[in-house]
């Protein structure tokens, strides 16, 4: 945490290091309230930088125990230091060594941000700047080095000791009840890449073959008990693996591939060179205690940070605007591996949903920031969904307007180009540039302009003359600092499709830019002609969200569902479906807040009977597309003066009329889809428990008390999470009534196994009712509930503020308050869990005047705090500029 609360970092203001480090040594002596941390740096002042010039390190919540330049002792004039600072006053001019000694209280570190104690374990976590609270350093990603780390311990406390690389040597400290562990990482990297764990975990093994004929030693970490948790975690490491080499043509780099779960961590999971973190989260998962969904993000985290290796660590970031280098792209890669593994349509429309409802709010309101920000406060606050979902979008059009073959020449030409460097977003742009030939001058604009632009499209179409006529019109609204925006370079992919279920192709495209089906769409306004059509067209635009961006065409709503049932590209099927689904929810949205009764039309009706119906699409599919959009979705939508007990009342309404009038096609199909065999976690069983679990959805909010009755029976029946949280879910937010036996019985079934109990907590948190802030106050009290838990409280007070449209929005503001309060008080403990929750209040300016001038209230109640951490203080402000 830098001093100077005020002063932002910014972009333009970047140098490179005055000095270098070409190697560390750390040597850890841990135990339980002290730590004592030597570290020896070889360091240089670089050509450029004048002799004499001052070596200042960063450091955190520091303290010095012991100082020494080359073997010598400083004397006092010879340095400064601060908790958060050490200067070397005027250093050699040659290569010099520096010995620092630092003493740390791990116990006592609550943020979870550099060395810290997890149950028992010791853990570390360095990105973006936790380094510097472990010793003064060159925090910075710029700045590679050689790191040889000795780990000391006493045996009966940390059996297990953990470090970046290879392990060197190993032993018991002679005379004394302690061991030790030295491990050498040969690749040079930056400071927020550096690991240890030491504790008293089990530890699941096999090996990896790599294509280079490399034998890998892979591990994973887990408390005792839990071994029997990590295969589907072990397995997925294993067809990462492969997969990279296959499709990026990249191969693991050392001898051994650690993985540690521990259960207090802030993030996901973290990528250490040869030692990856994870949240425990997304590694352990027995068909008793994970969902399906549970299985496909430890499926998905377990590649991202795999892939970091060489997107990230081999090739890092010159500082942390360039975040998005590694992140966006990191992201692109584990979707694509995910695509692979399962149904690729199944998992876009899982993506785009997640980006539409995570990132589109983003970008939407004041916490809108650029996928490559020009300035922060804390870097923290940056780990966004603009920074790794549309940094992900941004690849994916890349590789859109390019073409696969120059996208593959692009990815190639980086990695060789880059590999054991820190660089940036427009070194990477320039090997694509150079792969495929194209100007990616104006594309670039996507790293720089914040917001989603939206997407006007009419069509014309001439029968005689055979010819489609569309009009593109892109808008971008202005966002914080960014008053004035330029056109942006966007690629459409289209198909016309014709009246008789066939692609129509064009004999010419005139208006645009090419690149196989996917048009370029460059200026505000752009006319694209479509000739020599045999037939009226369809067009199915932007097929796969070919852009992240807002369309609005003018395709009626016949038209779009015949796209629904028709459409060659699935993506664009779902689409087609959600977009009648949407308007009708927008306006039974208006009709609610006049109370009127909510009818849906009986084409919809019919879409969505057909769908239920259509044993020729796949389950998964299909169970998506019966997902009626979420509260968060239909207000982003609705975009201002939001009601969100209106957006419920509606969405609620619609989806009984739905349950009502097709029961009979919902319970056979329910009955349909029982389980054939054992529990399997793959796509495909998986596929049919989702589609079994959304009609169990419909049945328990019909009006028939049979249905309705199911649920709890389902709930009864159950032999997998899958099943058993889908009906715990529906009986506790249907207010059914049985809720209250199956939370019980699920609280003693589950009392030992606490991400069970997340689960547990967040369906009590989103129920939406009333009484639901009530009981998550009184849950807060829980004996099973710890606010120095990042999960539990992302389960009770993160679910209730973001999962929870209508009571964390309520009209007499009693939820904001509740929340601010609770993120108040965390702030003091864990700033950045803080400011993350507090990010929940990022949509409040799109409520209606009432809620929102309470949001304000609560906001500026905070803002008015004099010892806010920087993180929580920019997020709070960033809400109300
Ligand atoms: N690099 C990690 C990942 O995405 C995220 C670490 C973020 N940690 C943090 N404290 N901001 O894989
Ligand atoms: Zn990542």
């Amino acid at each position: 945490m830098r001093p100077d609360t005020s002063a932002p970092v910014r972009l333009e203001d970047y140098r490179a290091p005055a000095y270098r480090i070409s190697t560390v040594h750390l040597d850890i002596r841990l135990a339980p309230r002290s730590a004592k941390v030597r570290a020896r740096l070889a360091l240089e002042r670089a050509s450029d930088t004048a002799p004499g010039t001052p070596l200042v390190l960063d450091g955190d919540d520091l303290r010095l125990t012991a100082l020494s330049l080359d073997g010598r002792v400083l004397a006092d004039g010879d340095y400064t230091v601060a908790p958060d600072r050490l200067e070397i006053v005027s250093p050699p001019t040659g290569p010099f060594t520096l010995e620092i000694e630092t003493t740390l209280d791990p116990d006592a570190n609550t943020k979870l941000m550099g060395l810290y104690r997890s149950n028992g374990t010791y853990c570390t976590q360095c990105e973006a700047e936790g380094f510097r609270r472990i010793t003064y350093f060159l925090d910075r990603p710029d700045c590679l080095a050689v790191y040889t780390t000795r780990i000391e311990a006493r045996v009966g406390e940390a059996p297990v000791l953990l470090g970046n690389g290879n392990p060197v040597e190993s032993g018991p400290v002679p005379g004394t009840d302690r061991h030790y562990a030295i491990w050498h990482d040969p690749h040079p990297k930056p400071a927020y890449l550096f690991a240890m764990v030491a504790g008293d975990l089990a530890c699941v093994s096999d090996s990896f073959r790599t294509c280079e004929g490399r034998d890998v030693a892979l591990n994973i970490y887990v408390e005792h008990g839990n071994e029997g948790a990590c295969d589907w975690a072990m397995d997925s490491l294993k067809r990462s693996m492969r997969w990279d080499e296959e499709v990026f043509g990249r191969a693991y780099d050392l001898d051994v591939f650690n993985i540690v779960a521990v259960s207090d961590f802030n993030m996901g999971a973290m990528e250490n060179k040869g030692l990856n973190i994870f949240n425990d989260k997304y590694v352990l998962a027995r068909p008793e205690t994970a969902t399906d969904q549970d299985y496909a993000g430890i499926e998905t985290v377990i590649a991202h940070e795999y892939f970091h290796n060489w997107t990230g660590n081999r090739i890092t970031c010159r500082d942390w605007f360039q975040l998005c280098l590694k992140e966006g792209l990191t992201v692109f890669r584990d979707q694509e591996f995910s695509a692979d593994m399962r149904s690729r349509a199944v998992k876009r429309i899982a993506d785009v949903r997640l980006l539409k409802s995570h990132q589109f709010p983003e970008d939407a309101g004041p916490l809108a920031h650029p996928v490559r920000p020009r300035l922060y406060h804390e870097i923290n606050n940056f780990y966004t969904a603009t920074v790794y979902e549309k940094g992900a979008e941004v690849v994916r059009m890349l590789k859109c307007l390019i073409g696969d073959e120059a996208f593959r020449a692009g990815m190639d030409l980086y990695f060789r180009r880059h590999d054991g460097e820190a660089t940036t977003i427009e070194a990477f742009l320039a090997c694509f540039q150079e792969a495929s030939g194209l100007d990616l001058g104006q594309f670039s604009l996507w790293y720089e302009q914040a917001g989603t632009p939206v997407l006007k499209v009419d069509s014309v179409y001439e029968k005689e003359a055979g010819r489609l006529t569309l009009t593109f019109r892109q808008q971008l609204a202005p966002s914080p600092k960014q008053p004035d925006k330029k056109p942006m370079h966007i690629p459409v992919r289209v198909g016309l499709m014709g009246e008789n279920d066939e692609e129509l192709a064009p004999a010419a495209i005139t208006g645009a830019d090419t690149t196989g089906d996917v048009l370029h769409i460059r200026t505000p306004v752009q006319t694209v002609v479509f000739s020599g059509l045999t037939g009226r067209p369809v067009p199915s635009l932007l097929r796969g969200f070919s852009a992240p961006v807002s369309l609005k065409s003018d395709l009626n709503e016949s038209d779009l569902l015949f796209l629904a049932a028709h459409d060659k590209d699935p993506f664009n099927r779902w689409e087609a479906l959600q977009s009648v689904v949407m308007t009708a929810l927008i306006a039974a949205t208006a009709g609610a807040a006049r109370q009127e009764a909510v009818t849906v039309s009986p084409a919809l009706i019919a879409a969505f009977a057909a769908n239920v119906a259509d044993d020729s699409l796949e389950p998964a599919f299909r169970a998506l597309c019966l997902q009626l959009p979420g509260e968060a979705d239909i207000a982003r939508e609705i975009g201002h003066d939001v009601d969100p007990d209106a957006v419920h009342a509606a969405r609620t309404a619609f989806r009984r009329a739905i349950a009502d009038d097709i029961a009979p096609t919902i319970r056979a199909t329910y009955e349909a889809m029982r389980d054939e065999a054992e529990f399997s976690p793959d796509a495909r069983s998986a596929g049919r428990r989702a589609l079994r679990n959304t009609l169990l959805d419909y049945l328990g909010h019909g009006s028939d008390p049979a249905g309705n009755l199911l649920v709890q029976t389902h709930f009864e029946a159950s032999d997998n999470m899958t099943d058993r949280f889908a009906a715990l879910s529906v009986l506790t937010h249907a207010a059914l009534p049985g809720r209250d036996a199956a939370l019980a019985a699920y609280e003693e079934r589950y009392r030992a196994v606490p991400l069970a109990m997340d689960k547990w907590f967040m369906v009590q948190a989103t129920a939406p009712t009333a009484s639901t802030l009530e009981r998550v106050r009184q849950l807060t009290g829980h004996p099973a509930f710890s606010a120095g838990n990042p999960n539990r409280v992302r389960a009770l007070i993160g679910a209730f503020a973001s999962g929870n449209q209508s009571q964390f929005n309520r009209a007499d503001g009693a939820g904001f308050d509740f929340v601010a309060d609770f993120a108040r008080d965390l702030d003091r403990r864990n700033p950045q869990a803080a400011a993350r929750m507090m990010s929940a209040f990022r949509s409040w300016r799109a409520l209606e005047p009432g809620r929102r001038a309470h949001a304000e209230a609560a906001l500026r109640r905070l803002a008015a705090e004099t010892d806010l951490s920087v993180d929580m203080r920019d997020i709070v402000e960033r809400c109300l500029q």
